[in-house]
């Protein structure tokens, strides 16, 4: 088992979302999994535009709606999955989702939490929530949780922290 660390960032808008994906996409290694999970319209398909900006892929992604999974080329492979509309981890097992999990591209998992027992040791858990508040900035504000092997998360903490400040 790794050591692991997680850090808590306060976000305002789309656009830091955006950025946000953005640092980490730049933070990434062949391998890496990342496992979004937040309430729809949380933001998990936004940090996945950020993510591709970060890994150097020029087409955004979107939601596959209808589709498990996308692939993107960028300085690795970027490998989108949309859980939400799976019925069962089978469907997964079909797709062969451990080609892409164990391959030498990027899995970005929106729903993740839809299935158990997927995701290895080394997957950076992201949780996106929006704050529970009646005033209108809170529409856009975010609250994300990044946890992840302890030596990667030290790695950008201090960059996401002053750039956005708590
Ligand atoms: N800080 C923010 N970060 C991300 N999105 C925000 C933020 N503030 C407002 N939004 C809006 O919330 C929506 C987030 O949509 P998005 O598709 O990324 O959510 P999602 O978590 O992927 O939802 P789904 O579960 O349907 O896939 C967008 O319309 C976006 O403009
Ligand atoms: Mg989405």
């Amino acid at each position: 088992m790794e050591e692991k660390e997680s850090v808590e960032i306060y976000l305002n808008s789309s656009e830091e979302t955006l950025k946000l994906g953005e640092i980490i996409g730049k933070s990434l290694n062949p391998g890496s999994i990342i496992a979004l999970v937040g309430d729809l319209g949380a933001g998990k398909t936004v940090f996945v535009k950020g993510l591709a900006k970060g890994l150097g892929v020029e087409e955004e992604p979107n939601s596959p709606t209808f589709v498990i999974m996308n692939a993107y080329l960028g300085r690795m492979p970027l490998y989108h999955f949309d859980l939400y509309r799976l019925s069962d981890e089978d469907e997964l097992l079909g797709i062969g989702y451990d080609e892409y999990f164990f391959g030498s591209g990027v899995s970005a998992v929106e729903w993740a939490d839809r299935v158990s027992g997927i995701f290895p040791d080394h997957t950076i858990k992201i949780e996106i929530k929006i704050p529970e508040s009646d005033s209108e900035d809170s529409v856009t504000q975010r609250i994300v949780k990044i946890e992840g092997n302890k030596k990667w998360v030290s790695s950008f903490k201090n960059t996401v922290e002053q750039v956005f400040p708590a």
